[in-house]
């Protein structure tokens, strides 16, 4: 980009170009790699003034675009009041011949850490910086964006960029530079979250690991069963080779166990969660851990469960298309034309068909908009209430759904003994036969949850913690003696992020109970609770 995208022009009153009064602000940078490279052509389109400090400038000026200076290290850093160390950290110390010219300036670290190195070194790089330099400032910045992002402009890519420092001018100095590159800078305070800031870009989907190993699991788990059930038994007792079944017909009958599985665990941790609360006779305390993390993974989860759903679907649709399927057609009709029948139609089996199929057409379908309204965009337009309606009643239809689209499809075929292969029962009964006991959702079906005070009243919990509470104080309750801030609700910004922690900075108080806030809040709402109270 040799052209800078803010003018430092300005258009006079008789429509000729004058100069802009104003000094355009001039940035250094240290380096001249990819980093570097992408930087400069950002800062250039962004209305800089760029000086890049490389120690052989002949070799590397033509790759950066012409409004850049291209020049020395010792003479790229003497003007800005601002240098970009675009180098890695183990040629920080390289620059200590430089420690005058630099002394006062504002050094901004945008290295990135290996694992191993991120494992090695417990102080950051920013800070490592900052030890070598300390007439410096060093703010760290920018290590989040990548090459790719720079160069293509924030709108392709993450905008946000967290930024800390010591010093909250050079901080400010920074964050404005940010800005006017277009991107979101995020405030991460002092030098030392810059350790926590590196560790970012290490980070691959953490909140994945768990639910995609569990899916996997499950996937290798039911793939086996299938394939001792559909293939191996045929093969040992009966001499049929069905190994062609492999790679679509088993894989077809393992996606929906998967799927189905998966999204009976995205509701079961809510009867758990429930029916504690009911045991405890309170809902104002910490659930244990794995209960608190499995109800935070539920999102992952359903969209797994949606994922797998969708292939199971997509597979569905190519089974009429395989080879062996038109074989088995055609030597079907032989057979019928040998026996002489003309006419083939059996009423109950096309019924069963037509239903089952029709259901999983509307299990997916409302898995679709479970999924749809997880996207962020939707999800920030809808109210607290409209969310939790999608997520857990349609959720909840959405189960209901795929159950009976399964018992359909397995019919009376569990009662057959002919299925029960090496004693193995059929996927179509065993999983919903499973999963029967997450069905009732937030409506507990065992006898002690079916007490119609508790199902009415979501209020009877918090009697209990009342009650201790009063206990505690030694006071009675009066009738007027109702909580000032009955609930407590996440800003829509953190309300669709999984993280207790996360969700907590975005608490706000309200006067709505919303059971989707327990979701999130997890077991350090009741902590928080104390405090407000
Ligand atoms: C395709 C798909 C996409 C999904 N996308 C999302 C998503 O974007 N975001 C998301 O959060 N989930 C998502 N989920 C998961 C799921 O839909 C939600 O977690 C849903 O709210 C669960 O509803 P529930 O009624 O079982 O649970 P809840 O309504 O959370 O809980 C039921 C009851 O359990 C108790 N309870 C549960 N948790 C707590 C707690 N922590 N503290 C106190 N009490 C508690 C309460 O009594 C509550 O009334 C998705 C699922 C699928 C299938
Ligand atoms: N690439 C990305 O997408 C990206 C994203 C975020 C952060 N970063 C960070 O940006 C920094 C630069 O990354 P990069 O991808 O631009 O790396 P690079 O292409 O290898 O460039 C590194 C530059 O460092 C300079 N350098 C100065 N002293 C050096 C020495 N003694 N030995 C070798 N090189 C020396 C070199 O420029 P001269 O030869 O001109 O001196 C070289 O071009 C790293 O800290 C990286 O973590 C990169
Ligand atoms: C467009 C949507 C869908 C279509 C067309 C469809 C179609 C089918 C078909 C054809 C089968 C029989 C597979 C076989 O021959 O082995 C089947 C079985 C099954 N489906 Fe679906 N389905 C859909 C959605 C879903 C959804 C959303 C779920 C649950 C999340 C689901 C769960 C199951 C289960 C558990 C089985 C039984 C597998 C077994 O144990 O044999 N399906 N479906």
């Amino acid at each position: 980009m040799d052209k800078p995208l803010i003018s430092r022009h300005l258009v006079d009153s008789d429509g000729s170009l004058a100069e802009a009064p104003r000094e355009v602000p001039k940035v250094g940078i240290l380096g001249s790699g990819d980093f570097a490279r992408s930087l400069a052509t950002r800062l250039v389109g962004s209305g800089f003034s760029v000086v890049v400090g490389s120690r052989n400038p002949k070799r590397t000026a033509g790759l950066f675009p012409s409004a850049a200076q291209v020049t020395l290290q010792e003479e790229a850093v003497g003007s800005p009041e601002v240098i970009f160390v675009a180098m890695f950290r183990e040629h920080y110390s390289t620059l200590c011949g430089l420690s005058d010219q630099l002394a006062g300036k504002i050094l901004v670290d945008v290295s990135n850490p290996t694992q191993q190195e991120h494992l090695r070194h417990h102080e950051s790089n920013a800070e490592y910086l900052a030890s070598l330099f300390p007439t410096c400032t060093v703010v760290k910045a920018f290590n989040v964006i990548s090459a790719w992002t720079l160069q293509a402009g924030p709108r392709d890519g993450n905008r946000q960029v967290p930024i800390c420092s010591d010093q909250p001018e050079a901080k400010r100095t920074v964050l404005e530079l940010a800005q006017a590159m277009g991107f979101t800078p995020v405030d991460m305070g002092s030098l030392a979250s810059a350790r926590e800031v590196e560790a970012m870009p290490l980070r691959l989907l953490p909140g994945w690991k768990v639910p995609a190993l569990l899916a996997l699991g499950l996937f290798v788990f039911f793939y086996t069963y299938n394939f001792i059930r559909d293939v191996l038994q045929p093969y040992l007792q009966e001499g049929k080779n069905k190994f062609y079944q492999l790679p679509v017909s088993v894989v077809n009958t393992t996606l929906p166990c998967v799927a189905y599985v998966l999204l009976s665990l995205v509701y079961l941790p809510g009867v758990v969660a429930a029916a504690l609360q009911l045991h405890r006779g309170t809902k104002y305390r910490r659930f244990p851990d794995w209960l608190d993390h499995w109800l935070q993974h539920r999102k992952q989860m359903g969209l797994l469960s949606f994922f797998c759903a969708a292939l199971h679907a997509l597979y569905s649709f190519c089974l009429p298309l395989r080879r062996s399927h038109r074989y088995e057609l055609v030597n079907q009709a032989v057979k019928q034309v040998l026996t002489n029948k003309s006419h083939l139609w059996i009423e109950k089996e096309v019924w069963r068909m037509e239903i089952y199929l029709s259901l999983g057409v509307l299990a997916l379908g409302t898995l679709s908009l479970l999924a749809v309204t997880s996207l962020p965009s939707i999800s920030n337009s809808l109210n607290w209430r409209e969310f939790s309606f999608v997520q857990s009643t349609l959720g909840f239809v959405g189960l209901v759904l795929s159950t009976l689209h399964t018992l359909t499809y397995g019919w009376t075929r569990a009662f057959e003994e002919s299925r029960y292969k090496f004693y193995l029962p059929p996927t179509f009964h065993t999983n919903p036969a499973g999963a029967l006991c997450c069905h009732p959702g937030q409506r507990p079906v065992s006898p002690a949850l079916l007490q119609p005070q508790t199902l009415q009243d979501p209020e009877g919990l918090g009697e209990g913690w009342r009650r201790q509470v009063h206990a505690a104080s030694g006071l009675r309750p009066g009738p007027e003696d109702k909580p000032r801030v009955r609930c407590l609700h996440p800003a829509p910004e953190a309300r669709h992020r999984q993280d207790s922690a996360q969700s907590l900075s975005g608490l706000l108080a309200c006067d709505h109970v919303g059971h989707q806030d327990y979701t999130r809040m997890g077991g350090l709402r009741s902590e928080f609770l104390g405090r407000v109270w």
